[in-house]
């Protein structure tokens, strides 16, 4: 279970995560907030890099990103080993993101998603759980990829 979140996004998608943001900490989350919180333009890697290190340095057990698309920012997390973004628009990915590819950090983009379909993926990720077994040697798979390039 999820107890301290990593959120993160880019000028485009500032109301989208604080809308995540309140919702998440009414369930009792606590939030770290990686901003930004201001309008103006800004790149969306500094800010996935902050959100994807607190996760990968355990300081958080998982993060949330937003972007225009949840493309941009979900590429910059997926480059700190250890990191399994997944960007979703839809609640069945984001469920089956956590229970098959272990994710630990979701993506959502504020010109895909609207604001009522993003808590209600952010719910189904939240409620999820890895579910291990078979899964288990594919995320290995990934990590060897990111640590050699090569699987096995
Ligand atoms: C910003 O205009 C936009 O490019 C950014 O939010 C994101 O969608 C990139 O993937």
């Amino acid at each position: 279970m999820m107890k301290k979140l990593a959120l993160a996004c880019d000028h485009a998608a500032v109301d989208l995560k604080n809308h995540v943001k309140e919702y998440v900490e009414k369930r009792g989350i606590e939030v770290v907030d990686f901003g930004t919180n201001s309008y103006e333009r800004c790149d969306y890697p500094i800010y996935a890099l902050a959100a994807a290190n607190a996760v990968k340095d355990g300081e958080c057990d998982g993060g949330i990103l937003f972007c225009g698309t949840g493309i941009g920012i979900s590429l910059a997390a997926n480059k700190v080993k250890g990191i399994r973004c997944a960007v979703v628009s839809d609640c069945y990915s984001a469920k089956l993101s956590r229970e098959h590819n272990d994710a630990n950090m979701l993506a959502m983009g504020t010109r895909v998603v609207g604001p009522e379909l993003a808590l209600l993926i952010v719910q189904h990720w939240l409620d999820a759980e890895y579910e291990y077994g078979i899964h288990v040697p594919r995320v290995a798979m990934i990590s060897q990829i990111e640590e050699t390039g090569k699987i096995g």
